[in-house]
């Protein structure tokens, strides 16, 4: 595939380009990363990303979990993607409060944002630590509340690799500053979860820089 040669190029950037490249716009900075096919999907034929990212998209997704303070996830796609310990203290967000298997090799950086109703708030307490539950509301919890207590804990550079349904709430809650995306040059029709999901809503963005590898687009988006 011929390069689109008037874009600035991932492969022109040597690491600590790219780390200056991606560098927050301010802190507390709060950012989604993402990839999606060009006809929408986030998911491959296997229901994962991991079968429409592509090693641009890896080389970024690795470089933003490298800058971030935390990590934050969804539980469902924690679930889906089999989510392991990494050395990043990581945040699941979750309403039933219960801890993603693959997650409990290793405890020691994990904590749990939830709400009062969750099932599962008592064994995840006895599990994690009270300290490491942040309950933070009865039905649902509340994600500008998630945002500043992670901001007290200290995290500066917060980033939430999704899924498609958090991300919609986050971005309902007014708590995103940034979606990194990955467009791969490939289209898979059938049905899949495109980066969001659930109701509608309806949020601008602001194009902030572009690098392209391949065409494969590595988009910041602004909100
Ligand atoms: N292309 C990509 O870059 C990318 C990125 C991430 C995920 N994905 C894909 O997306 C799929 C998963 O999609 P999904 O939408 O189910 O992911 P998700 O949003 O991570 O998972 C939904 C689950 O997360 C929890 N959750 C979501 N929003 C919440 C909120 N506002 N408050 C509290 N808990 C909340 C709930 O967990 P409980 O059920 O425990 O209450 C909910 O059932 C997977 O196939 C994954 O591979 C793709």
């Amino acid at each position: 595939m011929g390069t689109v040669s008037s874009l600035p190029q991932l492969s022109d950037l040597d690491d600590q380009a790219l780390r200056a490249h991606y560098a927050p716009l301010r802190v507390p900075w709060f950012r989604l990363n993402f990839v999606a096919t060009v006809d929408g999907a986030a998911q491959g034929p296997d229901g994962l990303s991991e079968s429409i990212n592509n090693p641009a998209d890896k080389r970024v997704f690795h470089m933003l979990r490298d800058i971030a303070d935390v990590v934050i996830v969804g539980a469902g796609t924690a679930r889906a993607e089999g989510y392991r310990p990494n050395p990043k203290p990581m945040v699941v967000v979750s309403r039933s409060g219960e801890v993603p298997p693959t997650l409990r090799e290793r405890l020691g950086d994990l904590l749990m944002a939830t709400c009062d109703s969750a099932p599962h708030l008592e064994e995840t307490r006895s599990l994690l630590g009270d300290d490491n539950v942040l309950v933070l509301g009865e039905a649902s919890p509340d994600l500008p509340m998630l945002r500043r207590d992670l901001v007290a804990r200290g995290f500066r550079d917060l980033l939430c690799e999704g899924g498609p349904h958090l991300t919609r709430d986050l971005l309902a809650a007014g708590v995103v500053d940034e979606l990194c995306l990955t467009t791969v040059p490939r289209m898979i029709a059938a049905q899949h979860l495109r980066i969001t999901g659930g109701p509608p809503i309806d949020v601008g963005l602001r194009l902030h820089a572009l690098l392209e590898d391949d065409g494969t687009l590595l988009e910041r988006w602004v909100l």
